[in-house]
């Protein structure tokens, strides 16, 4: 079985990437389809995590569209809410758009939460959320994440964009820690 070592901890292969892009293929077929008739949408990915699928995802976008990264910074003000953290990169291109934002994970659910709350500030004629991996478990919220790649169990995972302290984002495969 294939496994890495990253820092102090071991992980295994659970999800192979020849099934990671099949889930992308269906996926695009679906965002093709709801959005042939609209008027140039903008994809809009969070960095960094996301880099891997929005690429490979692209490809397979066939109308006429845009992509912007975004990042959320690292800065963590207190709140009652927990860590407030500021949308970085957005400009005024946003408004009147169709956005369909790529995230690579929601777990909790709340940094999607926090960048669809900064986001309408730009008054986008439409948001939708395009998800390769979901974590039913985990989520604590009532968002509708439009678009779904695979629901995975409450575990912590690595490879394909996501990282463990900065690493393991080069894997083609998703790891998951062993237990
Ligand atoms: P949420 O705010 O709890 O939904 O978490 C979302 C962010 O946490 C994702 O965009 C990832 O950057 C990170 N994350 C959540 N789960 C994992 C994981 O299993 N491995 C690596 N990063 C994760
Ligand atoms: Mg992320």
């Amino acid at each position: 079985m294939k496994q890495v070592k990253l820092k102090d901890k071991e992980f295994t292969v659970s999800i192979s990437s020849e099934k990671i892009q099949n889930v992308i293929v269906e996926m695009a077929k679906k965002i093709n389809n709801d959005y042939k008739d609209k008027e140039t949408p903008l994809f809009i990915s969070i960095l960094n995590g996301s880099f891997m699928f929005t690429a490979d995802l692209f490809k397979h976008i066939d109308f006429v569209c845009e992509v912007t990264f975004l990042k959320l910074t690292s800065y963590r003000g207190t709140s009652s809410t927990g860590s407030v953290r500021q949308l970085i990169g957005v400009n005024e291109s946003i408004e009147g758009r169709d956005v369909i934002i790529l995230e690579d994970i929601v777990d909790t659910g709340i940094t999607i939460e926090q960048i669809l709350g900064q986001l309408k500030s730009f008054d986008p004629a439409s948001v939708r959320v395009a998800s390769l991996l979901f974590k039913p478990e985990a989520y604590q919220k009532n968002m509708k994440i439009d678009y779904i790649g695979m629901e995975i169990p409450n575990d912590f995972i690595v490879g394909y964009g996501l990282d463990y302290d900065g690493l393991g984002r080069n894997l083609a495969d998703i790891y998951t820690l062993s237990s």
